[in-house]
């Protein structure tokens, strides 16, 4: 079985969604977990759901922040061997020609600027140690063009190409670096652009060969993989964790094809 016994990681994002359900299974695979959020209202009963032994706010975009985070985790636990960067932010769907380039940039240095600061202040604690893994969260949108959403899209682009970047850079140092490439997944993220009927969750079916959105557990299982010695042959690599999206090249729904009972 997949074990974490021992080790210590740093969960951003960690106060809700695709984080919390990492942090939680992180935990139960037996690591020791520190939760990192901006939300510092919500990190304390986040803590409580997940199981985490300590918890530091702040926002991944800053510097400073950042720096000081992994500081925190880092004296919390003794040290940080995982890191998994879940803090991001969704985009508005805005046609780009429409679009202020403060929102763009807002959007890009969350998801983009913030992960590379996560990476760069754990990992040098990693490298230090020649051990480690860290688990980027791109998206499908990084991996193939959706309209209106240029910025959230550049930046999961980014976050692939640094992974692919670092996984290299870190590998021969003893650290590995891959990402998750997760579809539709029903956080509280999600469920809000559900509720203001930004997307039709019937058409999403339709568009995925599994035939559903994911749970967030479905994406954390896949991190934690990624995070473990059974994927210590692994870096570099973006796991679509998508339900067959990103493959898919049909045009939708147009033709049925027969059933084995038609
Ligand atoms: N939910 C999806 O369908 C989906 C699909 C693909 C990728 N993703 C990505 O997964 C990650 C997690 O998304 P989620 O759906 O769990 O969202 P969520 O809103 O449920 O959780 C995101 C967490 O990140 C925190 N956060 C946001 N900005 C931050 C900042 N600057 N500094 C520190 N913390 C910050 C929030 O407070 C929140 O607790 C994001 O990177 C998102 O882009 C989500």
């Amino acid at each position: 079985m997949i074990t974490l016994q021992g080790r210590k990681a740093l969960v951003t994002g960690g106060a809700s969604g695709i984080g919390e359900a990492t942090a939680r299974l992180l935990a139960g695979l037996g690591a020791e977990v520190v939760l990192a959020d901006r939300n510092a209202a919500e990190l304390p009963a986040a803590a409580g759901r997940t199981g985490a032994a300590a918890v530091t706010t702040g926002d991944v975009a800053s510097e400073a922040d950042a720096e000081r985070m992994a500081a925190e985790a880092a004296a919390a636990m003794g040290g940080i061997d995982l890191l998994m960067n879940a803090a991001g932010i969704g985009d508005d769907l805005m046609p780009m020609h429409a679009q202020p380039v403060d929102r763009w940039q807002h959007v890009l240095d969350v998801n983009l600027r913030g992960t590379y600061l996560m990476c760069r202040a754990a990992g040098r604690r990693m490298l230090a140690a020649r051990r480690g893994a860290i688990v980027n969260v791109s998206s499908i949108v990084g991996l193939g063009a959706f309209p209106g959403r240029s910025a959230y899209g550049a930046a999961k682009a980014g976050v692939n190409h640094l992974t692919q970047t670092l996984g290299c850079e870190w590998g021969p140092l003893g650290v590995r670096v891959n990402a998750v490439a997760p579809a539709y997944t029903l956080t509280p993220m999600v469920r809000a652009l559900l509720d203001r009927r930004m997307f039709d969750p019937d058409r999403i079916a339709r568009r995925t060969p599994l035939g559903r959105m994911a749970e967030p557990e479905e994406v954390a299982r896949a991190a934690a993989f990624l995070m473990s010695d059974w994927a210590s042959y692994i870096t570099g690599a973006v796991l679509p964790v998508d339900g067959g999206w990103s493959v898919y090249g049909a045009a939708g729904d147009v033709a049925r094809l027969p059933g084995p009972e038609d």
